[in-house]
């Protein structure tokens, strides 16, 4: 018996915890945040959201004030027959099934809008999901301008995503803009975007896809027209000149241990396909597919403990690389702005 009371406990500190958790996830209107939209597709959701979360709480109250009917307030007289059955009929089968079908009407009804695809014309961004990162290209008239692990939306602009996955299935989600959409070997799937506030927000992984697939995540940023036109422009630009002598040691050494077989670093060496292209890796706003701060003590520690960071990824760890080496390459790459 004293067991079970201490499984009790525990079961009651747990739930406790799920309680506090809520309170944690419903009152954050952070970058993750599907209820701080900050688009068209986003908000849609977040009614739904709303509606439900409404529509629960009034019938939980009902079902209390019944249960206290039942049990404090007992009734004098007891109820007949018919009263008794026409209460367990509707109750307990009419309604859930207005309520249930009222439910499913509403929230299929934005299904075509949620779906619709961006006008002709319209930016195109092809992602591709790998574990556990991702390939980001900007499609212009048949041009492709890539990058890995972050996507820039101009405000106001509606974007069509085209996904793709080159291993396992991946889900593509950017809980402030819209819904989710998987990314499925030997498919295309598509979402369209359109950001209405200017940031930056999280994008993660939605779908089980491996070990890291916690840590499969990116950043969406959404800027005015022109400041997304000139990262859009900086972009397609080779990689910059090394700023600094530690800067260019930096970049021999990455070429003589032969980083350039999986990297493109355009400019440098462009034959690289199997691993994020790091032309401008400097510049982006995480590394690591949204894990690490962009800066030369996380590309260090990125190079030397890889498989702590991010267990099983592709990428070998070169902890055997003298670490002079290793920082000068860090200190290139966090260059490559
Ligand atoms: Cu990719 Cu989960």
């Amino acid at each position: 018996m004293p067991e079970f009371k201490k499984h009790l406990a525990i079961i009651r500190n747990h739930h406790y915890l799920m309680l506090f958790s809520l309170f944690i996830v419903t009152s954050c209107n952070g970058s993750f945040s599907t209820l701080a939209p900050a688009g068209p597709a986003a908000e849609i959701i977040a009614n739904i959201f709303w509606w439900m979360l409404g529509g629960a709480i009034f019938i939980w109250i009902a079902f209390l004030l019944i249960c206290l009917y039942a049990v404090v307030w007992r009734p004098e007289k007891r109820h007949n027959a018919r009263q008794t059955s026409l209460f367990i009929i509707g109750g307990g089968v009419l309604f859930p099934i207005v309520v249930l079908s009222v439910l499913i009407y509403f929230s299929l009804l934005p299904l075509p809008v949620l779906l619709r695809p961006a006008p002709e014309g319209s930016l195109q961004v092809e992602v591709t999901g790998y574990q556990w990162w991702w390939r980001v290209r900007y499609i212009e008239n048949g041009k492709v301008t890539e990058l890995a692990n972050e996507i820039h939306l101009p405000l106001n602009k509606p974007v069509q995503f085209i996904l793709k996955s080159e291993d396992v299935i991946h889900s593509f989600w950017i809980p402030s803009l819209g819904g989710k959409m998987d990314m499925i070997p030997g498919h295309v799937t598509r979402i369209a975007l359109t950001g209405t506030k200017p940031g930056i927000f999280g994008g993660v992984c939605a779908e089980y896809c491996g070990a890291s697939h916690a840590l499969m995540m990116f950043k969406a940023k959404v800027s005015e027209q022109k400041v997304f036109d000139e990262w859009l422009a900086h972009q397609k630009q080779p990689a910059t000149e090394p700023q600094t002598e530690l800067g260019r040691q930096g970049r021999e050494a990455f070429k003589s241990y032969g980083c350039l077989a999986c990297h493109t670093v355009r400019g440098v060496g462009e034959t690289g396909v199997i691993a994020p292209d790091l032309t401008h890796v400097g510049s982006r706003l995480s590394l690591g597919a949204g894990i690490l701060p962009n800066n030369k003590e996380a590309f260090l520690k990125w190079l030397i403990d890889t498989h702590n960071v991010k267990p099983q990824v592709k990428m070998p760890t070169f902890d055997m690389i003298p670490e002079e080496d290793l920082k000068a390459i860090s200190a290139w790459l966090e260059e490559l702005k």
